[in-house]
């Protein structure tokens, strides 16, 4: 099902009055989705602490905060926004990969929860802290889940976390320092929509726990898989729900003690509140197929090209769904970025409302991983940010200039 407006606000309306391309996000549909995560846990001491990655603008962290949702950041920058959006250090939870052991004391002095994630760190956050300050660990246990192989994070060859197959080092590292492990961590991937992968992490996790005395959270990170078009499967909310608090009640029991479960969801909570507003450039008839160009690219919404992401494109200039063609989106960009792939990862054609130059073209998901992946490549400049909010539509973040193309350049005299 399309829509043409986001809470009553026309998508054409907000493409003339901001100029695309153009990110426009709905704020109720994060707040619902918040709602639908806690309803699933509801028998859990849950905490949700929304992975920032998927979009950090300043005003959507702020609406988390307000809604209750503490956060998780991956960079020292990602820390400095989450300050910013006035959350306190403890509400922080930083889980990096690979980092200098500079950024972890950063983010620990913030006062933030850490997620270590090497036996390298582990060893070196022991040296300094004792036991004065306490850390999770990430985990990676070896389980197979993840829309792609590019965003799978907890199978045997991943980067990610500590092998549950070196628990035994880890515990060498925690006695050696008296360290004080208030958590375990994992992250299976993203964009998973069985459940069994979830419980797998999970179960894996939890038996390895016991042999932990200090534990406080559970934390089992994000993933849960949205709809990119009618009919898609998706993580069945509650069912996860119900078999992990299960299984996690029944391990705090035998625990001892009640622990908090956390999950850091980035694309569950904005993935389907983001649409793109592009404008058709030209309508290319060619004698195989026809191509609508649009005014972006793989610059500003990166995930067809690099994951082969399905993103559902309409033309939201016209509402007439008698009159249909087939379309193959493309971009501006001197590469072949194609939006419009099939869900078998091919670059395909789109079946929609006859598009004439002009026309507003809408791209659906578009609130995780496609502003916080753009770049400037082409030296064409980033797109502006809108946020509905309580049925008005507000600029959350300028379009760049030419000014913001050169900001850095340091012109030298040859
Ligand atoms: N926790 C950790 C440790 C993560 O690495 C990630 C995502 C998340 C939570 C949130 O995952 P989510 O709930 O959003 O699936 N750029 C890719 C996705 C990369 C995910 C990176 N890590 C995409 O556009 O599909």
């Amino acid at each position: 099902m399309h829509y043409y407006d986001i809470q009553g606000v026309k998508l054409t309306a907000l493409a003339n009055q901001f100029g695309t391309p153009l990110y426009v996000y709905d704020a109720n549909k994060i707040i619902e989705k918040i709602a639908i995560l806690r309803d699933s846990f509801k028998e859990v001491n849950i905490k949700i602490k929304y992975a920032c990655k998927a979009n950090t603008n300043l005003s959507i962290l702020k609406l988390m905060r307000k809604h209750g949702v503490e956060i998780d950041v991956v960079s020292p920058q990602e820390l400095q926004l989450a300050l910013m959006a006035g959350y306190e250090g403890s509400q922080i939870t930083f889980t990096p990969s690979g980092v200098s052991f500079d950024e972890i004391e950063l983010a620990a002095e913030a006062g933030a929860r850490i997620n270590l994630d090497n036996l390298d760190v582990l060893e070196q956050f022991g040296q300094k802290y004792g036991n004065t300050k306490g850390a999770l660990i990430r985990i990676k246990p070896h389980v197979f889940g993840g829309g792609n192989e590019k965003i799978m994070t907890a199978h045997p060859e991943s980067k990610f976390g500590i092998s549950i197959h070196q628990k035994d080092q880890i515990l060498d590292i925690v006695k050696k320092y008296d360290m004080k492990i208030i958590g375990l961590h994992q992250h299976t991937g993203s964009d998973v929509k069985n459940a069994d992968a979830f419980t797998q992490a999970a179960s894996a996790i939890l038996e390895m726990a016991f042999d932990f005395k200090d534990l406080e959270i559970i934390d089992l990170g994000g993933g849960f898989k949205v709809a990119y078009k009618d009919g898609d499967i998706v993580t069945d909310m509650a069912e996860v729900g119900q078999v992990l608090s299960d299984a996690f009640l029944k391990f705090s029991a035998e625990y001892g003690r009640p622990l908090q479960l956390w999950f850091e969801p980035g694309k569950f909570l904005v993935s389907e509140a983001g649409t793109f507003l592009t404008t058709t450039n030209a309508v290319k008839v060619d004698p195989i197929k026809t191509f609508v160009c649009v005014n972006s690219g793989l610059n500003h919404l990166g995930r067809p090209m690099m994951y082969g992401a399905y993103h559902d494109i309409f033309n939201a200039s016209n509402e007439n769904t008698q009159e249909l063609e087939d379309y193959r989106v493309v971009g501006y960009i001197c590469e072949t970025d194609t939006f419009s792939w099939s869900s078998e990862g091919k670059q395909s054609e789109r079946t929609m409302s006859k598009v004439s130059k002009g026309d507003i073209i809408a791209m659906k998901n578009a609130g995780a991983y496609c502003y916080s992946m753009a770049s400037q490549y082409n030296s064409r400049v980033r797109p502006a940010e809108v946020l509905v909010y309580e049925g008005e539509a507000k600029l959350i973040r300028k379009r760049e200039t030419f000014d913001d193309i050169l900001r850095n350049t340091i012109e030298i005299d040859l």
